[in-house]
């Protein structure tokens, strides 16, 4: 059996945990390849809502086995967090939860250093999630990282984190004149989640493989946006790995050939949070507007979202590189009431219109987005499960978007709730 990818395609919080969460009803295994506890996904239904950062938006699925691959940064306090909250809600994780062995881990000092950089940049600071995310990433490509592996041998451990402390007490201390961290306390905490993490580690690229060799159906679940890549996003205002469809392949071991789904998930508008260019940006009362009809808050930090219009050269560009084979369109519900959407379909550059996505932020930060205006509706279309029971001006908006993007939108989402869903 194949992989299906699930894969923002903006600046993230599209609603990939719902469609994660509803997808993983026919799925056998559920993966997250990258990121951390920056993501932040929602799953509602009923009258339930839990936000899930670090473990596979399928957990909630009991039938559901979820991995944690080696491409994905794990601070093991959030794991042992979530985990708890998980097993309190009464689903069982023991033998459903796996975690690579490989997965590099978030110690104190990654955040304390993400803390003192973001400072250290002043104005031109990124507005991380403090997750420590970038400096995880970092250690690990410089290969002085600490591993999953390295918690189950408590000599190995301690080894790691002095040699490892004794450079980075020297860099918080010296470069950014920030407080040192206790080598010795930090040892002392983090041996003790030996025990904590046990049950849950495996070699999960194993695991995968064969599972996929015995039919079983994969879906990888990528965390933040592709506009949020180290390569392709808006860098340096970007996340600090690989949510498009690459990052699937080398952040859980299954090879390229066995992705044959690869799910793009639109927000019906667009939103951002942090710092960075966001050409189609609603500021003032309509932004505030947008924001407050989506609830635009983040579901890590609580920062409230930037808003903003729809970008079909954005995500014409995201398409391209992640060869969607389909779309979910979420928060289409966010919409209603408008007279009037406007959809840029194209940038003005020095004059010059183009439907090109530019390379250089620079550029981007300049572009004038060129819109189409379409007509609203007025009806509220919450809840609605059937395509024929939308009104008609919502059907051209998403027919409008399909055709603009040459991919078919086979998921349509009109609430935050599981069943709140059209499927086509
Ligand atoms: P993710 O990071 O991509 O999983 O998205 P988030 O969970 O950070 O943000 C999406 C927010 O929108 C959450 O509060 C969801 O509950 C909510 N949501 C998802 N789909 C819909 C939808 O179709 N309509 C509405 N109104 N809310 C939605
Ligand atoms: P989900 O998976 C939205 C943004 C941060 C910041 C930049 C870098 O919920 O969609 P980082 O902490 O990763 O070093 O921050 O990336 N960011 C997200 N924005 N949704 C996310 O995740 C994000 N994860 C990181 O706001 O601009
Ligand atoms: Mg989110």
């Amino acid at each position: 059996m194949p992989v299906s990818v699930v894969i923002g395609s903006q600046w993230g919080d599209e609603g990939k945990g719902k469609i994660v969460d509803l997808i993983s009803q026919d799925i056998d295994i559920v993966a997250r390849y990258q990121g951390g506890a920056n993501a932040g996904h929602t799953i509602c239904w009923g009258d339930e809502t839990f936000v899930l950062h670090l473990v596979p938006s399928g957990i909630f699925q009991p039938n559901v086995q979820c991995v944690i691959g080696n491409g994905v940064v794990i601070d093991p306090v959030a794991m042992v967090e979530e985990i708890n909250m998980i097993k309190d809600l009464g689903y069982n994780v023991e033998g459903r939860l796996f975690i690579s062995h490989n997965a590099h881990l978030i110690m104190p000092y990654h955040k304390r250093i993400e803390e003192a950089r973001e400072r250290w940049r002043d104005a031109g600071a990124i507005g991380t999630t403090g997750r420590g995310i970038g400096p995880a990433y970092v250690d690990k490509f410089a290969r002085t990282g600490v591993r999953v592996v390295d918690l189950l041998d408590r000599d190995i451990l301690r080894k790691k984190l002095m040699s490892s402390l004794e450079e980075k007490n020297a860099i918080l201390e010296n470069v950014y004149g920030a407080e040192k961290i206790d080598v010795e306390a930090m040892i002392e905490e983090y041996v003790e989640f030996d025990k904590l993490i046990d049950p849950y580690v495996k070699d999960t690229t194993n695991f995968l493989v064969h599972a996929l060799k015995e039919g079983k159906h994969v879906l990888a679940e990528g965390a933040q946006g592709s506009l949020l890549d180290v390569d392709f996003g808006t860098y340096p205002f970007v996340t600090s790995s690989h949510p498009t469809v690459g990052g699937c392949c080398t952040g859980l071991g299954v090879p390229p050939t066995s992705i044959n789904r690869v799910i793009g998930i639109v927000k019906a508008y667009c939103t951002r949070v942090g710092n960075g260019p966001f050409p189609t940006e609603l500021e003032g009362d309509n932004g505030e507007a947008l924001r407050k009809a989506g609830h635009e808050f983040g579901a890590t930090t609580g920062r409230p979202r930037r808003c903003g219009w729809l970008d079909l050269v954005a995500l014409n560009y995201t398409s391209m590189i992640n060869g969607f084979t389909e779309l979910a369109i979420t928060k289409l519900d966010v919409l209603s009431g408008l007279d009037e959407i406007d959809v840029c379909t194209g940038y003005r550059v020095n004059g010059k219109s183009t439907k090109r996505f530019p390379s250089d932020i620079r550029m981007l930060s300049s572009v004038e987005p060129e819109y189409v205006t379409l007509p609203g509706w007025s009806e509220d279309i919450t809840g609605v499960t059937d395509w024929d029971k939308l009104p008609k001006n919502a059907q051209d908006y998403l027919s409008f978007i399909s055709e603009y993007l040459d991919v078919p939108a086979h998921i349509v989402s009109s609430g935050p709730k599981r069943e709140q869903t059209i499927i086509r």
